[in-house]
């Protein structure tokens, strides 16, 4: 399979991830990265890290109270584009901030409900890799002030609709300066994926660890408090609050990142597995690995969906045949999911992203 067909897979499990959703449902489970933990983590600084951008709603209490599926795409120019406003184009990333505010309240209501209907965002960029996250509540356990008593459970079941399908990858969060054994992230993921074969562990906050600790030993996988991940552990360091009530922008974020990594003493023989640059690399590379692995299932339940919808696509049988080679099944892949997304929705741009 030549590589450039590998990198516009991701595009095309986006183009039916979108049109999934504009049908209401998900048919099919389709490969992608949910980032996943308990509140103030630091999941939203993860991903603000890895699209170089300040965009996702702040501040005290669940503010993200649906799915958010984020969906980047690797391009010249710079700017967001939500499913619900098909022809709008956001240059101003805090614009995408308020409306990922104003899209919440709409379906939420302005208390503190949550909603299982995602908020579908575009972020195209120079500074991205082609990459699907989906960021989700915090995890929690009780209900502070006016928050609805199940709270705890509304937010795991978000969760878990997203963390138990086979084909979701799960970026587990878990800041280091709070009890590992406690990780809220790490108790999802043992519950979902107990072999721990498709959970990449997140360690954030490395920077407020007491002074004299250091998290060497999960990333080097000497410390065995914590489970064995098959994808590892990756350390990072965000923005503090501080920094973010100073307006320090995410490339000094990401600059200070590296800086705080090489002179380290712990860490700085390892700095090639460590940080946000390290971080995106994994999950790109971790996201089409799964999708390559899949892609006979994936062109199989697919093949269904289409022939429930359009029969009039007949040439199907050239995915299908189980004699193909994985080059031919992704070629035929990439043709009729195109094609797919064409035919169930015409708002999709049919010339879409690097296609
Ligand atoms: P979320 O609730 O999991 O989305 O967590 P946020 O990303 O909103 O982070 C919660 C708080 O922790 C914010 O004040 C962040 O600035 C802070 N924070 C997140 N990651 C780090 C980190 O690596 N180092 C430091 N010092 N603060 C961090
Ligand atoms: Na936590
Ligand atoms: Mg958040």
């Amino acid at each position: 399979v030549e590589n450039d067909d590998i990198k516009r897979l991701i595009p095309i499990v986006n183009k039916l991830q979108d049109a999934f959703a504009t049908m209401g449902s998900t048919p099919i489970d389709l490969p992608q990265i949910a980032v996943v933990g308990g509140q103030s983590s630091g999941k939203s600084s993860v991903l603000e890290n890895i699209v170089g951008k300040s965009f996702l709603p702040r501040g005290s209490g669940i503010v993200t109270r649906r799915p958010l599926v984020l969906q980047l795409y690797n391009s010249i120019e710079e700017y967001g584009e939500f499913l619900h406003q098909p022809n709008k184009k956001y240059y101003d990333f805090e614009e995408i901030c308020t409306e990922i505010e104003r899209d919440t309240d709409r379906v939420c209501g302005s208390n503190k409900n949550l909603k299982n209907q995602p908020i579908n965002l575009r972020i195209y960029s120079p500074d991205v890799l082609n990459l699907t996250l989906i960021d989700l509540p915090g995890a929690t356990k009780v209900a502070v002030g006016d928050q609805p008593k199940d709270i705890g459970k509304q937010i795991r079941n978000m969760i878990m609709s997203y963390a138990s399908k086979p084909n979701c990858l799960i970026l587990a969060v878990t800041a280091a300066n709070t009890d590992l054994a406690n990780s809220d992230a790490i108790e999802i993921a043992k519950e979902v994926d107990p072999q721990g074969k498709r959970t990449l562990g997140v360690l954030t906050k490395l920077d407020l660890m007491d002074r004299g600790t250091d998290a060497r030993g999960i990333f080097t996988g000497e410390d065995s408090n914590l489970p064995n991940l098959a994808l590892g552990y990756v350390g990072v360091v965000n923005r503090s609050q501080a920094d973010i009530n100073e307006r320090k922008g995410i490339a000094n974020a990401r600059a200070a990142e590296e800086q705080y990594f090489s002179m380290h003493p712990s860490y700085s023989d390892i700095t090639d597995k460590l940080g946000t640059a390290y971080l995106v690399k994994k999950c790109s590379q971790m996201l089409l690995k799964h999708i390559q692995s899949v892609l006979p299932q994936l062109s199989s339940d697919l093949n269904k969906v289409i022939a429930s919808k359009e029969k009039e696509l007949c040439d199907m049988g050239e995915i299908a045949n189980p004699k193909r080679s994985r080059a031919d099944i992704t070629q035929a892949i990439l043709k009729f999911s195109d094609r797919f997304c064409r035919s169930i929705d015409g708002k999709l741009d049919p010339d879409g992203p690097s296609l």
